[in-house]
């Protein structure tokens, strides 16, 4: 600092290179220090609502958070197994937004989308000239996941070839580019998933018995939708909010003779069924409330339901009857005057029915 004598602030032309290094550190420094403590906030934030997306919490579902949060952290590869629609994609990104990679990429590949010649050059990529169309050198989804994590979805449908070049990588973390010579090593997770019954394929010969044990290390079974029924109406209500917003409807409450449709269904499709089935009801529904005739037909029918039995007209013309006067009774929050006038009914007439079903109207009041 030359001539700052006079002066008690200092301009930064008194500055000399060599009184500026040790702010640059100093600054450099804090610069880490605040990146770090981002980090450090984001995966906190993570590990809080990581899992809020995730609904459910009958004791199945509940066995399955548990299984995914004691595993989220470590590096073990984990291999998701339930039928189609059961959120097995939901719960590989639950994973991986709770594991130490949260910041790193998360790489998916569809075995079944890929066709077979495609996809090793898109697991392992490629160098210039390895065939006819290769003008450059392309990473795969392995190099690209580097640091994170790699989701193998549908790992069933794969090739016997293709098995073996992936059992190969997993063994030794390390693998070519097509066309290429240099071990490339890589450093990811690995998440799989399938609906395919792994001991039947390894049976018939379709799947090699090696590379199951390489996947096989911590399973965890999603059930299907059937075998946690208490889910469904929790996830109802979720699926009713979220498409609600997303179509811009005042759809609020589903009904209770829809509500015991729902919940007496077999659900073959499983959670992803019931969404698109709850997206239909908010997209058909005319009012705030979801009723059984806003439900598709394969809900309607005895067959298809499994539990319901085939009513006669006069029984279907007193659900209705009852589904409505429970409605008005929950729009008027139990005041009976106002439910009244709301089915456009005098109150003798509307106390006559509500006591004939035997419902009990204070349980509307707010
Ligand atoms: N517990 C859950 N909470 C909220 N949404 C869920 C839940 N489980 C599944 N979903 C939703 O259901 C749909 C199907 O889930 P997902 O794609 O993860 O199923 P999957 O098991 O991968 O099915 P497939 O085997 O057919 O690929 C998705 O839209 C997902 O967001
Ligand atoms: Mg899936």
């Amino acid at each position: 600092m030359s001539s700052s004598a006079a002066r008690s602030w200092i301009e930064p032309s008194d500055l000399s290179a060599g009184d500026l290094k040790p702010l640059v550190v100093q600054l450099e420094a804090e610069r880490q220090r605040l990146q770090e403590e981002n980090a450090q906030l984001r995966l906190e934030l993570k590990e809080r609502y990581g899992f809020s997306n995730l609904v459910g919490s009958s004791g199945p579902m509940r066995q399955v958070h548990e299984h995914v949060s004691q595993v989220a952290r470590a590096n073990t590869t984990v291999l998701l197994r339930g039928e189609s629609g059961t959120g097995k994609e939901l719960l590989a990104h639950a994973i991986h937004y709770n594991s130490l990679r949260a910041r790193r990429p998360f790489v998916k590949v569809s075995c079944a989308a890929l066709p077979h010649d495609l996809i090793e050059s898109e697991l392992f990529g490629y160098e210039r000239g390895a065939f006819t169309g290769a003008t450059s050198n392309k990473k795969g989804r392995f190099e690209i996941a580097n640091g994170g994590t790699l989701f193998l979805d549908e790992i069933g449908e794969l090739t016997p070839l293709t098995q073996v070049k992936l059992l190969r990588v997993l063994q030794e973390r390390e693998f070519e580019r097509l066309g290429g010579t240099e071990s490339i090593k890589v450093d990811i997770r690995l998440v799989a998933a399938t609906n395919k019954d792994l001991e039947k394929a390894i049976a018939a010969g379709t799947f090699r018995e090696d590379l199951y044990h390489r996947l096989n290390v911590f399973t965890i079974f999603v059930p299907p939708l059937r075998e946690r029924k208490s889910d469904i109406l929790l996830l109802a209500d979720h699926f009713l909010e979220k498409f609600s917003r997303e179509h811009g409807k005042q759809v609020r409450r589903i009904s209770t003779p829809a509500i015991d449709m729902l919940a007496s269904y077999h659900w073959p499709g499983n959670v992803r069924e019931l969404a698109n089935v709850v997206e239909r009801a908010v997209v058909v529904c005319d009012a705030n409330v979801v009723h059984s005739h806003h439900l598709p037909p394969t809900l309607q029918t005895a067959e298809a339901s499994g539990t319901m039995q085939t009513r006669t007209l006069q029984e279907t013309l007193e659900a209705v009857e009852r589904d409505a006067l429970q409605d008005a009774l929950k729009s008027a929050r139990g005041n009976r005057a106002k439910a009244a006038r709301l089915l456009g009914a005098t109150e003798r007439v509307f106390n006559y029915r509500v006591r004939k079903y035997g419902i009990d109207w204070r349980r509307f009041r707010a």
